[in-house]
């Protein structure tokens, strides 16, 4: 918060339950204007191990669950983690449309989605942002990053540095010509890319913390902005 971070992103699988125990242990009561986004609909049910679950039952007693963890009345924003290919999607959309009129969800996000996803939830019930895996070298999601900016959608990219750290010649030589580091030139990157980006770099680490937010004062001139869009970052053999 003293570094001015207003957006935490968060799961109730992550631990599970833990990060929103900690988020609730270490902030409550919440400062005004601080927004916490979670989400819900895809148990971890032991290391590694993912199940879907975006049934009825299930939305609402995650939500339920969430409200309790994060010692909060309304959820800012719930976004449902991925749509469960066992459960009607529509139906998964219409329980947190009623659990939003009910009140104790404010906004509604949908996160690993497609963009018919995107079209077909919003006939259902208003949609605030999108999250997918997006990064300098990771850009499968360009075309609906493209359409969130269109449709005043936020669109939050996670993993926004997981795999620059292997480095690329461009980011490097960005980096050492700014003088800034070459996560740093990632995490600028996606502030200009598009005005619905709301990245959400995860650590560990308090300094990289600091390093990280210190990318959001960074302003990339416009030929460094030029060159490193025009960067193809698939590996040759994808190309
Ligand atoms: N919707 C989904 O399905 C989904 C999936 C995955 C993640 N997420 C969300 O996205 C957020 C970010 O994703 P992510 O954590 O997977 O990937 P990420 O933010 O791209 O990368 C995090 C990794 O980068 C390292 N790192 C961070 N800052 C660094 C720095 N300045 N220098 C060197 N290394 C640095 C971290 O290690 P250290 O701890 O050592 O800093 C960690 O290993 C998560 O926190 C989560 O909220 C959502």
């Amino acid at each position: 918060m003293e570094l001015g971070v207003n957006f935490i992103d968060t799961a109730d699988s992550y631990g599970p339950y833990v990060s929103e125990e900690l988020i609730a242990e270490a902030l409550a009561p919440y400062p005004a204007g601080l927004v916490i986004g979670t989400k819900g609909g895809w148990e971890r049910v032991g290391p590694g191990q993912w199940v879907h679950n975006a049934s009825p039952k299930h939305l609402q007693e995650a939500v339920e669950g969430s409200l309790k963890r994060l010692r909060l009345h309304q959820i800012d924003l719930f976004q449902l983690h991925i749509p469960d290919p066992a459960v009607s999607f529509d139906a998964s959309m219409e329980t947190l449309a009623r659990l939003r009129e009910q009140g104790k969800i404010r906004h509604l996000g949908l996160s690993n989605v497609t963009l018919e996803h995107v079209e077909r939830a919003r006939k259902i019930v208003p949609i605030v942002s999108v999250q997918n895996r997006y990064s300098f070298a990771d850009r499968e999601w360009d075309f609906l990053l493209n359409h969130c900016e269109q449709q005043g959608i936020a669109f939050i990219p996670w993993a926004p540095l997981g795999q620059n750290r292997q480095g690329n010649e461009v980011l490097e030589r960005a980096a050492k010509e700014l003088e800034w580091t070459p996560l740093q030139v990632a995490l600028a990157w996606l502030l200009r890319r598009s005005s619905a980006m709301l990245p959400i770099p995860g650590t560990s680490s308090a300094a990289h913390a600091e390093e990280n937010i210190r990318a959001a004062g960074l302003k990339l001139p416009d030929a460094w902005f030029k060159e490193l869009s025009e960067v193809n970052p698939l590996p040759a053999s994808l190309r």
